[in-house]
């Protein structure tokens, strides 16, 4: 597949999307997030793949927003299609079968910060900043910052922080629960494919199990305690489940097909 403003690339299971406008400090124009979109579905309809490691090209930016030269002068009509076909892209990465691991190396702000709060788990390097600079141009956040930031943070740090805008550094997002680590730069694509490498070696289906499970909780229209029922059982029909069950009575490590 070509793309004009991502590269991907596969290595040991692990599909690589990288945001690749590092002049523009990979801000997220329209084409850059459909882009994002299609290649975590290609990732997640490619069998050899485990988990998707996302990141930003350069060391200054993961992304530093939506691209505000693009929706300058935007009717309301554009950016109520901008923003929705964005939040569809973003919540295809919350609901990708396979975990996306953010590899946050620098700003992650507006839309960027956005695009980390989609995925499963965030990696960021100790230079990351983190913000939601939204109300400093008129506007609010556009691609579920509002929400997601509330799942993560709580009511009063997400609205603080969209209210003030304020630029956090890396340390600051890991004490308010936005980041799972921080890491020094140069070990950051590192310690995301550890994560990634680990959670490959599970059972495929039942991590696609568990990611629709914990997002049920947030769907108001689920029960997240039936979703786990229903997905618990599901996962008696597997291949897997034998052989993982079958694998601890043996004392032998599991070897998990997808199946
Ligand atoms: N949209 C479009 N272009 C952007 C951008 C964005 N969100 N963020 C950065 N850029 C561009 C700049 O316009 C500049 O382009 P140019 O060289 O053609 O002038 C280039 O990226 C480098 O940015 P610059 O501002 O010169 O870097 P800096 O180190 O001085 O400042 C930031 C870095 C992140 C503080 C600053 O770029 C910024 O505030 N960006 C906007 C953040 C924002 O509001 N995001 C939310 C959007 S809804």
């Amino acid at each position: 597949m070509n793309y004009n403003n991502i590269l991907t690339e596969k290595v040991d299971g692990i599909f690589t999307i990288t945001i690749n406008r590092p002049d523009k400090l990979n801000a997220l124009n329209y084409e850059t997030i459909q882009e994002i979109g299609m290649a975590v579905r290609f990732a997640n309809d490619d069998d050899d793949v485990r988990g998707i490691l996302l990141t930003g090209s350069g060391e200054k930016a993961f992304a530093a927003g939506a691209d505000i030269s693009e929706f300058a002068a935007f009717s309301r009509d554009e950016a109520e299609k901008l923003s929705r076909d964005g939040n569809r892209v973003f919540t295809s990465i919350e609901h990708s079968k396979k975990p996306v691991v953010a590899a946050i190396n620098g700003f992650a702000l507006g839309g960027g910060c956005e695009l980390a709060m989609s995925c499963q788990i965030r990696v960021a390097s100790e230079t990351a900043r983190f913000g939601q600079p939204e109300v400093n141009l008129g506007l609010t956040p556009g691609y579920a910052g509002t929400q997601r930031l509330v799942q993560l943070v709580g009511k009063g740090k997400a609205l603080e922080f969209l209210m003030t805008a304020d630029m956090i550094p890396a340390a600051e997002a890991h004490r308010l629960g936005l980041v799972n680590h921080v890491v020094p730069q140069a070990e950051l694509i590192a310690k995301a494919k550890e994560i990634l490498t680990k959670i490959g070696t599970k059972a495929p289906l039942a991590i696609a199990a568990v990611i629709r499970c914990v997002n049920s909780h947030f769907a108001f229209d689920e029960d997240g305690f039936e979703t786990e029922i229903r997905e618990f059982a599901g996962c008696f029909q597997s291949e897997d489940f034998k052989e993982g069950t079958q694998a601890f009575l043996e004392k032998r490590k599991a070897n998990f097909k997808g199946a």
